[in-house]
């Protein structure tokens, strides 16, 4: 799968995957939810808001810290009619 890249930071986690849209990064660590689980979630199903975001992986359903990552992640690759971020 190959990710757009949402920012130019450095990857403070390496991991196996490609970094800056790492597919293999911990976005959610209580569900164990990939950015790239999210990212395919978000594109390929058209999703807008955490909540979808939620309902549809997983991502978000524990101690919530992890919704600031998502809403980045909506803001990289939803659809670009904007994302209601403020829903969780
Ligand atoms: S890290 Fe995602 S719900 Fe806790």
């Amino acid at each position: 799968m190959d990710l757009p890249r949402y920012d130019d930071r450095l990857c403070p986690d390496p991991c196996a995957g490609p970094c800056a849209g790492c597919a293999d990064r911990i976005v959610c660590r209580c569900l164990e939810v990939t950015e790239g689980v999210i990212a395919e979630a978000i594109t390929e199903l058209g999703l807008r808001t955490v909540k979808e975001v939620r309902r549809a992986t997983g991502a978000g359903d524990g101690c919530t810290c992890c919704h600031k990552h998502i809403r980045a992640l909506l803001e990289a690759h939803a659809p670009a009619a904007g994302v209601a971020a403020g829903i969780s």
